[in-house]
């Protein structure tokens, strides 16, 4: 078992990682006096861990309350976020009772900001079930849902009680959304964490199988980097940016398939290579390093190729992004390996090459 305390100047809290994290030990200091509990879940998680949920949140004399969302990312909805805070007051909800996240960065994100705006604050807990949220979303006490605008245009930073990291909830999860997590992990290596990018490399076999003790390092160190670089940037104005590598490109890839052909994740790791060959033409990376990026990728079957995308379709979609900022294109390069910075500058077309190798 691995605990992480998480700085914060507002609401510090820790992260539990275990293969059987969710007990009444590590529940025991969250459930103290609440007299009412709202479980948010969704419709796609599996009902054998629902009930273990349920079974453990039974032993405490309080009244659980569970809302159930339609899974998927269209669920994180204006619609939705109302209709949760009508349940809440419609049963008397007090600002002393509890709101559980157990799901993925969807339930994750949309109760973490129907807890921040309910009476003006509730507490809540995050038991995240997807490797994506437990190495990301869970953790950094950003809150959203999307609007018609863009996607997570509202919300707040608000952070959880805690953050239960139960390992054995991700025997469940289909293979795409496990690699679309292990992507994000990927980023932890290459942007800040040497040991961790090391390990990756060397340990494909244990990691694609699931195998427990190589999730519970590969998350710890994961979640460690995050807590890091969350602490010195609670509200993202500078250093968090980091934690964008590869995701300029990634969003791009996402919007323009309208989100349905790749997993985030998906979409970050071919990002990731961009971000890692401009890094390369900008002379910061060397080729051998650039290709050390790429067999890792592959060995996670995480290299896909973009069949209908041309360059035009980056640019349209990079200069709407909103962290364009003053029209100059802001992006994540590595300066080494496991060492990214923020910047404006680099070649245009190094920029362009950048893209256009990947799409050949
Ligand atoms: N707040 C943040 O800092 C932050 C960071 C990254 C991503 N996000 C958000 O997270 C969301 C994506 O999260 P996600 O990738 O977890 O997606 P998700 O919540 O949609 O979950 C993916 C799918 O897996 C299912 N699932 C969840 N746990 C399972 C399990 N144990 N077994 C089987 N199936 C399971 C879900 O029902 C869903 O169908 C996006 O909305 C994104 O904006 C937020
Ligand atoms: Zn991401």
């Amino acid at each position: 078992m691995k605990i992480i305390s998480v700085k914060s100047k507002t609401q510090p809290y820790d992260v539990v990682i275990s293969k059987s994290a969710l007990t009444k030990k590590h529940l025991q200091s969250v459930m103290a006096k609440r007299s009412k509990v709202l479980l948010i879940t969704d419709s796609k998680i599996p009902k054998k861990h629902i009930i273990k949920v349920k079974k453990i949140i039974g032993q405490y004399s309080v009244s659980l309350h569970t809302y159930l969302m339609n899974a998927g990312e269209s669920s994180k909805s204006q619609k939705v976020f109302f209709d949760i805070q009508d349940y809440l007051l419609k049963n008397r909800f007090e600002r002393s009772d509890l709101i559980i996240a157990f799901g993925g960065g969807v339930v994750g994100d949309m109760s973490g900001f129907v807890a921040s705006t309910y009476l003006r604050g509730i507490d809540y807990l995050q038991v995240p079930t997807t490797l994506l949220s437990q190495v990301d979303s869970s953790v950094g006490g950003k809150t959203a849902i999307n609007t018609r605008h863009g996607k997570n245009l509202i919300g707040s930073f608000y952070n959880p009680l805690k953050v239960i990291i139960d390992l054995s909830f991700l025997e469940t999860l289909p293979e795409r959304e496990y690699k679309a997590g292990l992507a994000e992990i990927i980023k932890y290596g290459l942007i800040k964490n040497k040991k961790l990018l090391d390990y990756l490399f060397a340990n494909e076999i244990k990691i694609n199988d699931k195998a427990l003790d190589a999730l519970e390092y590969i998350i710890y160190e994961s979640v460690k980097t995050k807590a890091k670089i969350v602490s010195m940037d609670e509200k993202e104005s500078g250093v968090r940016a980091i934690l964008n590598f590869g995701h300029t490109f990634g969003h791009a890839i996402e919007a323009h398939h309208n989100y349905k052909s790749f997993l985030h994740g998906e979409a970050v790791a071919i990002g990731m290579l961009m971000a890692a060959k401009l890094s390369q033409f900008e002379n910061h990376i060397s080729e051998k390093q650039f290709n050390f990026i790429e067999k890792l990728l592959n060995q996670y079957n995480l290299n896909y190729k973009l069949k209908k995308m041309t360059y035009k379709d980056f640019t349209k979609h990079i200069k709407q992004d909103k962290k364009v900022k003053s029209g100059k294109v802001r992006i994540v390069l590595l300066k080494r390996l496991s060492n990214a910075f923020v910047t404006e500058e680099f070649g245009q077309l190094n920029f362009s090459r950048a893209i256009k190798q990947h799409l050949q």
